[in-house]
């Protein structure tokens, strides 16, 4: 089977289309024939090398590629919930031999049915950022309704999954972005928009419960500022797990009686239907910006670095799939 394989991290360039054997299922995983592939900005990071997070998980070889829609091939001898021929979505294998192939072999319980009204190519978009606003917003955030949420990078991956889930959940959603992208963030169902780079948003911005950092700043003194939009009581949650709080974070906390936590993103299958159910209900969209073929992974990947992809990127491994 073709997949893209990394034999030494460094830039695009290391991205190289191979033949290789097709993985056999574990008892405990499925064998996927990949349909299409999202494109994550760990992708390029664990390309690269990886972060103090990663580095000591990763192996070479690698494919890499954590977010899959496809079609169920082969079960292992422990799976009980697919079958040969279910269509589904899921996160397999981070941070190891992942999605960027023609078939992938991963444990049954980081996937679920696609949903119905998506095509291969969308659903592949989901799973991973999905999954993160999840983690952030209700694993950690705790969020409910009529709670008042801050998500900074809204118009991203994680962000634009995050206002649509914490509207249906009956939140009231400020985001952040630039400029370009606020009249998207009202598309997506945010109360609020406003632009991180001209207006002052830590002013604007008072008494909510939760704040999702979903933007890819890492700057600790950015987030000293987020904290104090935090009502007393209040939860920040950031998905940048790379970069710990400093002493400073760790002050204005105490400062404002709030809880700060750093949210991995948990690849849960129930989690993951609940994404499916809200999409089939219509509440969730998904916008893939841009989708390139697997030959031209390091293109989508140029593209993922410059930190301003709209909704998501997707690479197709069997384009005739969603025209079936
Ligand atoms: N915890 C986890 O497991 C996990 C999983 C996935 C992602 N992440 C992290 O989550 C972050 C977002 O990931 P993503 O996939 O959503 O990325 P993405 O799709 O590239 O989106 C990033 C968004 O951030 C905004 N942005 C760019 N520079 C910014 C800045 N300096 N200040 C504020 N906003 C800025 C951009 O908005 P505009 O274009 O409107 O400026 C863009 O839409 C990344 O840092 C990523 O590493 C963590």
């Amino acid at each position: 089977m073709k997949a893209v394989r990394i034999h030494t991290f460094g830039g695009p360039e290391v991205l190289q289309l191979e033949d290789v054997a097709r993985p056999v299922p574990a008892a405990d995983e499925i064998l996927i024939q990949v349909y299409a592939s999202g494109v994550n900005p760990v992708d390029w990071v664990v390309r690269e090398g990886g972060n103090d997070a990663l580095r000591a998980y990763l192996t070479l070889p690698l494919t890499p590629g954590w977010d899959a829609a496809g079609v169920v091939v082969e079960v292992g001898s422990e799976v009980t919930g697919f079958r040969p021929g279910d269509a589904v979505y899921g996160e397999p294998n981070f941070p190891g031999d992942g999605s960027y192939a023609e078939y992938c072999a991963a444990k049954a319980s980081q996937f679920a049915p696609k949903p119905q009204y998506l095509s291969f190519t969308e659903a592949a978009g989901v799973p991973l950022a999905g999954l993160t606003a999840w983690t952030g917003l209700f694993g950690h955030g705790q969020l409910r309704a009529g709670q008042r949420v801050l998500i900074q990078g809204a118009s991203g991956g994680v962000g634009g999954f995050a206002v649509q889930f914490a509207k249906a959940k009956g939140a009231y959603v400020i985001g952040t972005a630039s400029a370009g992208n606020l009249e998207y963030l009202r598309q997506l169902g945010a109360d609020e928009a406003l632009d991180y780079r001209s207006q002052p948003v830590e002013e604007l911005v008072r008494d909510v419960d939760v704040v999702l950092e979903a933007s890819p700043a890492r700057d600790n003194a950015a987030r000293v500022q987020a904290v104090r939009m935090l009502k007393p009581g209040g939860i920040f949650v950031s998905v940048n797990v790379d970069l710990p709080f400093d002493e400073a974070v760790l002050a204005a906390l105490a400062r404002q009686r709030a809880t700060g936590t750093l949210a991995p993103n948990q690849p849960r299958q129930e989690w993951l239907r609940e994404i499916t159910q809200l999409i089939d209900a219509g509440q969730v969209n998904v916008l893939v910006s841009q989708v390139f073929p697997l030959a031209e992974v390091a293109a989508a990947h140029r593209e993922s670095q410059t930190w301003h992809v709209r909704g998501k990127l997707v690479l197709t491994i069997h384009p005739d799939a969603d025209q079936a």
